[in-house]
């Protein structure tokens, strides 16, 4: 929405705006396109592994044969946390995983060697190191507040299977740790989302990477943003039966609300994520021999669709959900699964705000008094 005053033309929620130039992340929301570093996010969830991706948005090519199993080596290297960052969140162990998860890069600041150097190399290098641990920190952080050893990471299993194997203390299947890595892939990068923005906004006053991806976990655990697919998942508990979804959609939508998981700042079609979660959600409710969950939020999107004339279509966050129940994942971690894959995004955005930095401080347009006279409190009423 724009209003021009006499003076100026504001855009709220700088919709529409653009703020820089980036080489990372290509979105076309009218037709629901895009691309990593060039390349389609249909063939990346189809071909491609977490650690490839992340390799082509930190180094902008992916890698060879060779340059992957070293790239791999050094992830699979850096999953450990000091133990006085595991003894910091069993203090705080009965936050919310996101502010655990918040507090542990806080503190994981004051052991990194490079932590002052913004350098581009050191940011891509510190980038990784948290993209490695903060898996260790979210399966830690559930075990510790079950009162359980939190499980040591185990280099023979790649990022997502890791991610599994420490937050259950057991070995996941083969099929779970393929729809783990697609998940990953596809929550990697998305441009200058609102997490993406606050920690470009960071970093353009030159702090450093650990403070810019603090700022980007606060903005994410918002559910107009990475908070959703929780949101989703108790719509479809509460909704409970496929033939519920109309009536519980119409009332949301009679009361002026917005149903979880619909909807975008950018996508005006179909979010292309969503379709890769939503074979995945069916084909792993039926394994897990819990179909419903799927029909319930098949059924949901199907009341919906008169929403499209208006560009409301799912969004990446509307099956994600759904495969997380099915895995096992308690819900409130929902979200931090989102910031695990969102890690090398952030440093992305960093990075590319550091190659040619600016401020960024936009204006507010003032519409107070003005020059009011000062009166002395023994003058007040
Ligand atoms: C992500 O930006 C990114 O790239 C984010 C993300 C990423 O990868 O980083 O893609 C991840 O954040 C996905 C979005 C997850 N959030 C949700 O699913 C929450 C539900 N969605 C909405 O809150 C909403 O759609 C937003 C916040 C996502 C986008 O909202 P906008 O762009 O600010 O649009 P709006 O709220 O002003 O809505 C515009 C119209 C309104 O109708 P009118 O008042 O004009 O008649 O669309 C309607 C809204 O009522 N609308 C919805 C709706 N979303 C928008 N109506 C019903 N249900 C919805 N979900």
């Amino acid at each position: 929405m724009t209003t021009a005053t006499n003076k100026v033309e504001i855009r709220r929620g700088l919709m529409g705006v653009y703020f820089d130039r980036s080489d990372s992340c290509f979105i076309d929301g009218t037709v629901g396109k895009l691309l990593y570093r060039g390349y389609d996010i249909h063939e990346l969830a189809e071909n491609s592994t977490f650690e490839e991706v992340v390799h082509l948005l930190l180094f902008g090519k992916l890698p060879n044969r060779k340059e992957l199993d070293a790239f791999d080596k050094q992830l699979r290297a850096d999953r450990d946390i000091p133990d006085k960052v595991l003894d910091i969140m069993d203090t705080v162990k009965n936050g919310h995983p996101m502010d655990v998860l918040r507090t542990a890069v806080s503190a994981l600041s004051a052991f990194d060697p490079e932590v002052k150097d913004n350098s581009e190399a050191a940011i891509i290098r510190k980038g990784l190191r948290l993209t490695a641990k903060a898996p260790t920190i979210v399966a830690a952080h559930d075990r510790l507040r079950k009162g359980l050893k939190p499980v040591k990471p185990n280099a023979s299993l790649n990022h997502a299977g890791n991610f599994l194997y420490m937050l259950n203390g057991k070995m996941p299947s083969e099929d779970e740790m393929h729809i783990m890595d697609v998940d990953f892939i596809l929550h990697a990068e998305h441009g200058s989302n609102a997490s993406a923005f606050a920690a470009r906004v960071a970093a353009s006053t030159q702090t450093d990477l650990h403070s810019a991806v603090v700022a980007g976990i606060a903005t994410l655990k918002g559910p107009a943003h990475g908070g959703a697919a929780e949101e989703v998942m108790k719509m479809a508990e509460e909704i409970g039966r496929p033939e519920n979804a109309e009536s519980y959609a119409r009332n949301i939508l009679d009361h002026g609300g917005r149903v979880m998981g619909f909807g975008h700042r950018v996508y005006k079609a179909e979010d292309p994520r969503a379709r890769h979660l939503r074979d995945r959600s069916h084909t792993l409710g039926i394994s897990k021999g819990q179909p419903q969950w799927f029909e319930i939020l098949a059924k949901l999107q199907e009341v919906m669709k008169p929403y499209q004339a208006k560009g409301i279509y799912v969004n990446v966050d509307f099956f994600a959900g759904s495969i997380y129940y099915l895995m096992g994942i308690p819900d409130d971690i929902f979200i931090s699964i989102f910031a695990l894959g969102r890690i090398p995004g952030w440093t992305l955005n960093v990075a590319e705000q550091y190659r040619s930095n600016i401020l960024i401080r936009p204006l507010t347009d003032y519409s107070g008094p003005m020059d009011v006279p000062y009166t002395p409190i023994s003058k007040r009423n």
